[in-house]
C-alpha cells in the first residue's frame, strides 16, 4: 500500500516556498549589474520576453512533471520514462554541488550582518573581505591554486548555516521547509523594503536610477544581450534544477498549478527590479560621495557589489549600521531559503531510492556537504573555487539540463500535450498551445544556441584568466562529476519500490 506523501499545508505555503526558492542571491547582487551591463532600461524587453517565453512555461513544466509522478527529479523522471531517471540525478548532483558553496556565501553574509553594527570592515572594504575576512591566498604564478589553510571567521558562520538547515530539512516540508519560508519571506520583503525606501532618500539616489534604467536600444541587437536575459531567468527562477519540480510534487492533488506560477515568477521578477531600484539608488549615492559618474564606479555586481561596494557606502552613509544590517539581513534570509530549497531535492530523492528516513538523509546529506563546504571553500583559496565551479553549474549544467528535459519531452517522447492536459485539469487558469510551442519549439532552440555559445566560450577564452588545469579540474571536471554521480546513482538498486508513494493514474 502506498504511502502518503508529505504535502504543504496548503496553497499559500507552496506559493510561498516557492518564492523563497526563487528569490535569493541572484535578484540582489545579480540582476542589477546585468541589467547594467546589457543595455539598462532596454534590457528589461528581452528580460521579460525570456521570461514569458521560457522562464513561465519551463516553471509550469518542472510543476506539471513534479505533481503529475509525484516524486523528486529521479523518481518523477523515472515515472515519465524509465530510462530518463538519470536526468534527474544529474539535477540533484547539480543541487548538491551547488548547496555546497551557496552556503559559504550565507555565511559570509551572516558575518558582514554582524559587522554591519561596529563598521568593522573600516575604509579600505576591498582589503577587509579579500584580506582581512577570507584571507585569500595570491592564486597568480607559483603560489597554490588549492591550499587546506581554514579561516576561523568563515567556517564558524558557515558551520552554523549547516547545522540550521539540517535541522529544518529534518522536521519536514511542512513542518520545516514551509514555516521558516512563513517567517522569512514577510520579514524579507519588510527588511528589504526598508531598505529600498531608505536608498531612494539618499543624495544622488536619481543619478544612480537613471544610470541603471537609462536605455540604450542598441544593445537590444546584441546576441550576448539576450543570452544574459535568458540565463537571468533561468537561474532566478530556480528553473531546470530538479527544485520546482520536488516542490510541486508535495502539493495535494487538486492542487492549482498556473496561477501559482505566474504569482511566483512575477513575484521574483518583481523583487529583482525592485532590488534593482535599491542599489542603484545606494550605488548613485557612493558616486556622489566620491564626486565621480555612476558608470565610473567598479564592483557593481556578485560578491564584490555586496562585500566590498556595499561596506563601502554603508560607511559613508548617515546611521549606516542600520542599513548594512537590512542588507545582509536580506542577503541571508534571501539566500538560506534558497538553499533549503536546494538540500531539499538531495534529500527527497535519498529518501526515495534509498528508503533513508527524513531526519537520516538530512543529516548524512548535510554533514557530508557541510564537510565538503569547509574543504573546499573555507580555506584561503575559496574564492577562487567558487567562482569557477558556479560558473560551470549554472551556464553548463543547468542549460544542459533544460535542453534535455524540453527535447526529451517535447520530440522525444512527444509527451507535451499530456503535460499541457494535466495542467489544466487541476488549474483554474488553462494553459493554450502557445505553452507547447514554447516547450517544443522556443526552448530548445533558444537553450541549445545558449550553451552552445557558452561552451565555445568557455573553451576559446578560458575563464578570468584562471590556469587551463585549474579550469579542467574545477570547471570541466564537475560537470564531468555530474554525469558519474547521474550514471552511478541511477544504475543503483531501489531499495524501496519506486511504486512506495503514490502516483497519479495514468
Ligand atoms: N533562484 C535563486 C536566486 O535567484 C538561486 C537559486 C539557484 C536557488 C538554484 C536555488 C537553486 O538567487
Ligand atoms: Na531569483
Amino acid at each position: 500500500k502506498p504511502e502518503k506523501r508529505e504535502e504543504f499545508s496548503g496553497q499559500l505555503g507552496f506559493i510561498l516556498s516557492a518564492i523563497g526558492s526563487a528569490v535569493g542571491l541572484g535578484n540582489i547582487w545579480r540582476f542589477p549589474g546585468v541589467a547594467y551591463e546589457n543595455g539598462g532600461g532596454a534590457f528589461l524587453v528581452p528580460y521579460l520576453i525570456a521570461l514569458l517565453t521560457a522562464g513561465i512555461p519551463i516553471l509550469l513544466l518542472d510543476y506539471a512533471i513534479g505533481h503529475r509522478y509525484r516524486g523528486s527529479a529521479p523518481l518523477a523522471f523515472r515515472r515519465v520514462k524509465r530510462w530518463l531517471e538519470g536526468l534527474g540525478w544529474f539535477q540533484v548532483a547539480i543541487c548538491f554541488v551547488i548547496a555546497v558553496y551557496y552556503a559559504v556565501i550565507i555565511a559570509w553574509a551572516l558575518s558582514f550582518f554582524v559587522y554591519s553594527f561596529d563598521l568593522r570592515w573600516g575604509d579600505d572594504t576591498a582589503g577587509f573581505f579579500t584580506g582581512t575576512y577570507l584571507q585569500l591566498a595570491d592564486v597568480g604564478g607559483a603560489d597554490p591554486w588549492f591550499t587546506l589553510d581554514f579561516v576561523p571567521a568563515v567556517l564558524i558562520p558557515l558551520v552554523l548555516v549547516w547545522v540550521a538547515t539540517i535541522v529544518v530539512l529534518a522536521a519536514g516540508v511542512a513542518k520545516g521547509l514551509e514555516k521558516v519560508n512563513f517567517v522569512f519571506m514577510p520579514l524579507l520583503l519588510l527588511a528589504f523594503g526598508t531598505l529600498v525606501v531608505r536608498a531612494l532618500f539618499l543624495p544622488g539616489a536619481a543619478d544612480g536610477l537613471n544610470a541603471l534604467f537609462t536605455p540604450d536600444w542598441g544593445a537590444m541587437g546584441d546576441p550576448n544581450v539576450w543570452i544574459a536575459a535568458y540565463s537571468q531567468i533561468f537561474f532566478s527562477l530556480s528553473i531546470a534544477f530538479g527544485i520546482m519540480i520536488t516542490y510541486a510534487s508535495y502539493r495535494k492533488r487538486r492542487a492549482n498549478l498556473t496561477s501559482p506560477g505566474f504569482v511566483v515568477a512575477f513575484a521574483n521578477s518583481g523583487f529583482e527590479v525592485f532590488a534593482g531600484i535599491g542599489v542603484f539608488a545606494a550605488l548613485g549615492f557612493l558616486a556622489h560621495e566620491q564626486g565621480v559618474a555612476v558608470a565610473e564606479l567598479e564592483g557593481l555586481t556578485g560578491p564584490i557589489l555586496a562585500f566590498v561596494t556595499f561596506p563601502a557606502l554603508v560607511s559613508q552613509m548617515p546611521a549606516g549600521g542600520l542599513f548594512g544590517a537590512l542588507f545582509f539581513g536580506s542577503l541571508v534570509m534571501a539566500g538560506y531559503t534558497s538553499l533549503l530549497s536546494i538540500l531539499q531535492v538531495v534529500s527527497a530523492s535519498f529518501q526515495e531510492k534509498f528508503g533513508w528516513t527524513r531526519a537520516q538523509a538530512s543529516v548524512r546529506i548535510g554533514v557530508v556537504a557541510a564537510v565538503l563546504s569547509v574543504l573546499a571553500f573555507s580555506t584561503t583559496t575559496g574564492l577562487v573555487a567558487l567562482d569557477t565551479v558556479d560558473q560551470w553549474a549554472n551556464n553548463i549544467g543547468i542549460v544542459a539540463s533544460a535542453v534535455v528535459t524540453t527535447v526529451v519531452v517535447g520530440w522525444v517522447l512527444r509527451r507535451t500535450e499530456e503535460m499541457r492536459f494535466h495542467l489544466n485539469s487541476v488549474s483554474t487558469i488553462p494553459v493554450g498551445r502557445w505553452w507547447s510551442f514554447c516547450i517544443v519549439v522556443l526552448g530548445p532552440v533558444v537553450l541549445t544556441s545558449m550553451l552552445v555559445s557558452r561552451i565555445v566560450s568557455l573553451v576559446v577564452d578560458g575563464y578570468e584568466g584562471y590556469a587551463a588545469w585549474y579550469l579542467n579540474v574545477m570547471g570541466w571536471g564537475v560537470v564531468a562529476l555530474f554525469l558519474v554521480a547521474a550514471v552511478v546513482l541511477t544504475r543503483m538498486r531501489w531499495r524501496v519500490e519506486p511504486d512506495r508513494f503514490d502516483a497519479w493514474p495514468t
